[in-house]
């Protein structure tokens, strides 16, 4: 990561982190605050900000829609990791949420994750049509139009590799789509300026994701290793191999680099930000 990303990913981070400190004594809270405090890239609070500035925003504009998306991105990770899902028990580093809290209450953690989120779009100081804005595309993107039914079709196993790649549009792109939208309606724009850049580099994130979970190991990736295999998951490493994959890894980050040509250089840091991406290590 560069210095500049690094600073904003603070940014997000810092906000997070007293954001969920204001109600130890919540039950709720405690198990919500004990998934999102511990870690996590916060890639999609990054793009939220970098898209704002790149709309001629300032960073702290966007702050309350980039914590929205990582409460919601957090509580997926949540609900993917439940024995129902992918019975996962290691995130972040640490024992997942129902290993610590039990079923009931991870379920109940996302929930009150999910919900917080729009909370938190409608506690920023910004214009009533920005925050009417975010509201619509975040419940759009992360519901049972976005990343809710790419989970579904995940369990689904989907048996071709057009299948597996708009799985992976909904599942992952749609989340980046909504961080990229939500920060540029922070900065008064329409939401759609980046969308062609989050598709891609979710597509690619997602593929990454994938080949990581076979060749990394658990200490850096901080979650199992072999958890598609343990669940017999369609990935698209099930289609193709691990070069053919990395190519398209390559190409998507090309084609997203291309759709940010109309900004010129106020895009610089979305595409730095891709770079790095591709060859991330978890
Ligand atoms: C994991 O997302 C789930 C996927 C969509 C691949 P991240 O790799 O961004 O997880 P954190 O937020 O850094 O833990
Ligand atoms: C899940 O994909 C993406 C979500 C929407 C949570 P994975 O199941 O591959 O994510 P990890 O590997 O558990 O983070
Ligand atoms: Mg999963
Ligand atoms: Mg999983
Ligand atoms: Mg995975």
């Amino acid at each position: 990561m560069t210095d500049r990303l690094k600073e904003r990913i603070k940014l997000a981070d810092d906000f997070i982190l007293d954001y969920f400190k204001k109600d130890e004594k919540n039950p709720v809270f405690k198990a919500m605050n004990y998934s999102i405090s511990c870690g996590g890239k916060r890639i999609r609070p990054l793009i939220a900000i970098l898209c704002c500035e790149a709309l001629g925003g300032e960073a702290k504009d966007a702050l309350h829609f980039a914590a929205a998306v990582e409460m919601v991105h957090t509580y997926s990770l949540i609900h993917d990791d439940l024995p129902a899902m992918d019975n996962d028990d290691l995130r972040r580093g640490k024992p997942t949420n129902h290993k610590v809290f039990g079923e009931a209450m991870a379920i109940l953690a996302g929930d009150g994750l999910l919900t917080e989120a729009f909370y938190a779009i409608s506690s920023a100081r910004l214009p009533a049509e920005s925050k009417s804005l975010a509201t619509g595309i975040l419940s759009y993107m992360a519901g049972a139009h976005g990343m809710v039914l790419g989970q579904a079709l995940d369990m689904e196993k989907p048996d071709n590799v057009v299948k597996v790649i708009n799985m992976y549009e909904r599942k992952t792109s749609d989340m980046l789509r909504a961080a990229a939208a939500l920060g540029a309606a922070a900065a008064g724009g329409a939401g759609d300026e980046f969308d062609e850049y989050a598709r891609c580099v979710g597509v690619a994130f997602q593929i990454r994701d994938d080949i990581l979970d076979i060749t990394s190991d658990e200490a850096t990736l901080g979650k199992p290793i072999g958890s598609d295999e343990k669940n017999e998951k369609s990935t698209i490493l099930k289609y193709m191999s691990i070069e053919k994959a990395e190519n398209m890894i390559t190409q998507l980050t090309e084609r997203a680099e291309k759709s940010l040509e109309f900004l010129g250089d106020k895009a610089d840091d979305l595409r730095t930000l891709a770079k790095i991406l591709i060859d991330r290590k978890y």
